[in-house]
């Protein structure tokens, strides 16, 4: 890749160089603050020797902000019998002292998949570089009826009024393991764990990677801890879906006298329904942010060029930039997710503009901004859908199936919206855009990310991604904010509904030659309500060695 260098991105996490996946844990260690304030961790899934996966360790990284990161040494290396070939993804926990404990699945000398537990060396020591991986190692190995290269991932712990501590680890069941299911341990003292029964399953879903279970109040942008429970919150079961490689979350009820989870759609059960993002995340985990009370999600990007790429550019994925979510009160099936705010401490300059038509049809630069790092928020005035031609067809099809099949081209009402990493000469674009469709149910909006133009790099992924997102009849605009950086584009429509993030590699859309468009594909006028755009600083990623 002769552009490596320039598709590296600048303000999100990735390590020096190497292969990163998903996701362990990141508590704010704020429980402790007189000797742990103000010091995020980031663990993640880390080949020190190459960008590609293979003898994974956990990598460690530690911010203050969740934007500036400080790489630290190797927290768990695979150095016993039961972690031999790899320390697997897992979670952190406090203990009731403010003590962090880390539960981890272990891929073994013999190829079975162990969970395991490490403390800190030194709890005083606020960067907690060091990590003891206690004697009683695996505190548990597959249960009878359950495979032992489906058994991973724990979660962060919560404790029941009942004194005993209980945590999820992914798996699947039945015929051919096709139903995945969250396994739940309990324990009484953080030391013996045992097997209790499947919280959760779902048909037909295939293995479930990296669950995590946490709760969310009714109503409010606030998070709350772990262990909260009662009337005023729901709980969100969020699994990865081996099969499918996407996050699903379903919102529902958690009775911990009878320790059993009931989503409150079923047809949006996990594993079906609800994507956190429709186009690339995966393996995330959220952690509540004792500092900020905020619930915060942190997901793995990774590449959409070759393998023989990644090589070449000598890394191979990112983090995304932190969602803060909490529960949509208007929709409570769904959550909203929106950038941490520290990312918006990065905006340089500003160009903004408000109130003008983009005509039917038209492709009109942004002037005034070029680059590939920004921050952009953009909205649009509703367009009279009474002016629209009555549609012939009724849509069963899914968001990105019709995004794929429309890309950015004419269509009824729009497409409309943006093109980032645009060249002058628009022969390479990353289209993200809305668009109407007519369904049973009446007008649909479609948020749509079109990668199919986004570099002249055949080698690439360039998939189109899109969602169906809602727009209820109180909503003034249709919002987008877009976070640009070299080779990902994080699009939030309305506020946080949906997301989609892509991964593009251009060939000629790098640095100043990087421009935006606003388009209309269109038959009918739309109002551009207003649009900031913001240059984004980078930020140095320092080694604390
Ligand atoms: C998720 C995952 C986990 C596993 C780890 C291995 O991306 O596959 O299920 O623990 O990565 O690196």
């Amino acid at each position: 890749d002769p552009n490596a260098t320039q598709h590296r991105t600048a303000f999100h996490f990735q390590p020096e160089q190497n292969w990163m996946n998903g996701q362990s844990l990141l508590p704010s260690l704020a429980l402790c603050p007189m000797y742990y304030m103000g010091f995020y961790h980031l663990f993640y899934q880390y080949n020190p020797l190459g960008p590609t996966w293979g003898r994974i360790v956990w990598g460690h990284a530690v911010s203050t902000d969740l934007i500036h990161w400080q790489h630290l040494e190797v927290a768990l290396d695979a150095d016993h019998w039961y972690d031999e070939k790899g320390v697997w993804s897992g979670s952190g926990s406090f203990l009731e002292d403010g003590t962090p404990v880390l539960i981890y699945t272990g891929w073994s000398n013999t190829s079975t998949q162990t969970q395991n537990m490490a403390l800190p060396a030194d709890k005083s020591d606020p960067l907690l570089r060091q990590w003891v991986k206690v004697p009683q190692n695996p505190i548990a190995v597959a249960p009878p009826g359950f495979s032992s290269d489906k058994f991973r991932d724990p979660t962060t712990a919560w404790k029941g009024p009942d004194g005993e501590w209980r945590i999820l680890v992914g798996s699947s069941e039945g015929e051919d393991n096709r139903d995945g299911t969250a396994l739940l341990y309990k324990s009484k003292d953080f030391s013996t764990w045992q097997f209790s029964r499947p919280l959760h399953s779902v048909n037909g879903t295939g293995m479930w990677e990296c669950p995590d279970f946490f709760p969310v109040r009714l109503s409010g942008k606030l998070g709350v801890e772990p262990s909260s429970l009662g009337p005023g919150v729901k709980h969100v079961l969020k699994i990865s879906s081996e099969d499918k490689k996407h996050d699903y979350y379903v919102v529902g009820n958690y009775s911990i006298e009878t320790d059993t989870f009931v989503p409150d759609s079923p047809q949006l059960d996990a594993g079906l329904g609800l994507r956190y993002d429709y186009g690339k995340l995966y393996a995330s985990k959220t952690f509540f942010d004792q500092f900020t009370s905020r619930r915060i999600n942190f997901g793995w990007i990774n590449e959409s060029d070759s393998e023989e790429a990644d090589v070449s550019k000598g890394w191979a994925s990112i983090m995304g930039i932190p969602r803060k979510i909490w529960l949509d009160v208007n929709a409570p099936t769904d959550l909203l997710q929106w950038p941490v705010e520290e990312v918006e401490k990065l905006r340089i300059s500003n160009v903004s503009r408000e109130n003008f038509t983009l005509g039917a049809g038209s492709v009109v630069p942004l002037e005034g901004v070029i680059g590939v790092q920004l921050d952009i928020e953009v909205s649009f005035e509703l367009p009279d859908m009474g002016q629209a031609p009555t549609p012939t067809e009724l849509l069963a099809e899914s968001g990105q199936s019709v995004c794929k099949r429309t890309g950015a081209e004419l269509n009824i009402l729009g497409p409309f919206g943006l093109l980032v990493l645009a060249t002058a000469d628009l022969l390479e674009q990353t289209a993200v855009y809305f668009q109407f469709v007519q369904s049973k149910e009446g007008w649909r909006t479609l948020f749509c990310s079109d990668q199919s133009q986004s570099s002249l790099d055949p080698y690439v992924d360039t998939t189109t991604y899109g969602t169906y997102v809602r727009v209820s009849e109180f909503d003034p605009l249709l919002s987008l904010r877009i976070l640009v950086d070299h080779s990902v584009v994080e699009s939030f429509a309305q506020g946080g509904r949906a997301v989609i993030t892509s991964r593009v590699y251009p060939k000629h859309a790098l640095d100043s030659s990087a421009r935006i468009f606003l388009f209309n594909n269109g038959t009918q006028n739309i109002t551009t309500h207003h649009i900031n755009v913001w240059n984004m600083n980078g930020v140095k990623m320092t080694n604390f060695n």
